[in-house]
């Protein structure tokens, strides 16, 4: 169908937090073909480009925003690709959900997600982000990455070859923006069963310390080294903290709630405050981990 371009998107209706304005345009890209065309439409715009996936850890402020969003269309597949030693490998495309991927994986018997469960987000973004839970990084399941840029146009690149931190990816040789248009990850062939119970018993750890099923974007700040923000924060009394319609947790007070209606303005305020009241308390700045638009 080509590249689509839809004028006018919606951030509130693109993001797990559901606010926010409105941006100039998005880009949908359904197939490897509308990459070309993608980067016609970049050099043809002004408009500042950002990879959007499930919009899942995005804070997008009100009005209006002087931006194109790029969103990758759900791929078919996974699939599996071949037997590398003990390990299946799998490819994935980074529109896929990451709660898609790991249905696929619970059905196929292949374990190493397990603790990803309940991680909203796409397979794209847990890429970006090096999403990570109870222990397990996304990165570190990752054989390759296939990147594009408008330089380089598509390239396989094999993991050694990429940085994975803390929240943090970057690939050296692909510098500048790119995009993560697939990825392939090496799985262990196990009992279905036991991936499923591996993976309830990740959800049900997550359920009772996170506000898993409110609008959230997940944790808004980064744990500083050798501390927890949602402790910090708990500690200078932010749990349940409220602003108009939207308020720290009162489950865990890194997580920040859209209670119905909340705004960005609001948000950033509560953000803002929450900064300070660490700072005051523990002399420590707290880093966003939220990307704020
Ligand atoms: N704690 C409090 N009060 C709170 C929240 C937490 O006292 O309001 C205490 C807990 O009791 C515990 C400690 O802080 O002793 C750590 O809490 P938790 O186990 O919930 O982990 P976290 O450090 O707050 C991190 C990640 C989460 C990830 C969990 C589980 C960050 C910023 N957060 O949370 O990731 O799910 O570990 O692995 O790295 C995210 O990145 O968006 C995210 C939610």
């Amino acid at each position: 169908m080509g590249l689509e371009l839809i004028r006018n998107p919606s951030l509130a209706e693109r993001t797990t937090l559901g606010l926010g304005g409105v941006a100039e345009v998005e880009a949908v890209l359904h197939e490897a073909a509308d990459l070309d065309a993608l980067s016609e439409f970049l050099t043809r715009e002004t408009l500042r480009p950002f990879v959007i996936g499930q919009g899942s850890n995005l804070l997008a402020h009100d009005g209006h925003l002087d931006m194109a969003l790029i969103r990758t269309a759900t791929p078919p597949g996974p699939t599996r690709v071949e037997k590398s030693g003990s390990k299946l490998l799998v490819r994935c495309g980074a529109g896929q959900r990451l709660p898609g991927l790991l249905g696929w994986a619970q059905r196929a018997g292949l374990s190493g997600l397990e603790n990803l469960t309940g991680i909203p987000g796409s397979v794209g973004g847990a890429v970006a982000m090096n999403a990570g839970s109870y222990g397990t990084e996304f990165g570190e399941l990752i054989s390759r990455v296939r990147l594009w840029s408008p330089m380089q146009g598509l390239v396989w690149m094999d993991a050694d070859q990429c940085t994975f931190g803390y929240r943090h990816f970057s690939c050296p040789a692909v510098p500048g923006k790119s995009l993560v248009w697939e990825v392939e990850l090496a799985l262990i062939e196990m009992n279905p069963k036991s991936v499923r119970s591996g993976m309830r018993a990740a959800y049900a750890k997550k359920r009772e310390t996170q506000p898993v099923t409110a609008r959230s974007a997940g944790c808004v700040f980064k744990n500083p080294e050798g501390a927890s923000a949602g402790m910090l924060l708990d500690k200078a009394g932010m749990k349940g903290r409220r602003l108009g319609h939207m308020a720290f947790s009162d489950i865990h007070a890194n997580f920040l709630v859209n209670l119905g209606g909340g705004t960005a303005a609001q948000a950033l305020e509560l953000i803002d405050t929450a900064r300070k009241a660490v700072r005051e308390k523990f002399d420590t700045t707290l880093e966003a981990e939220v990307i704020i638009l």
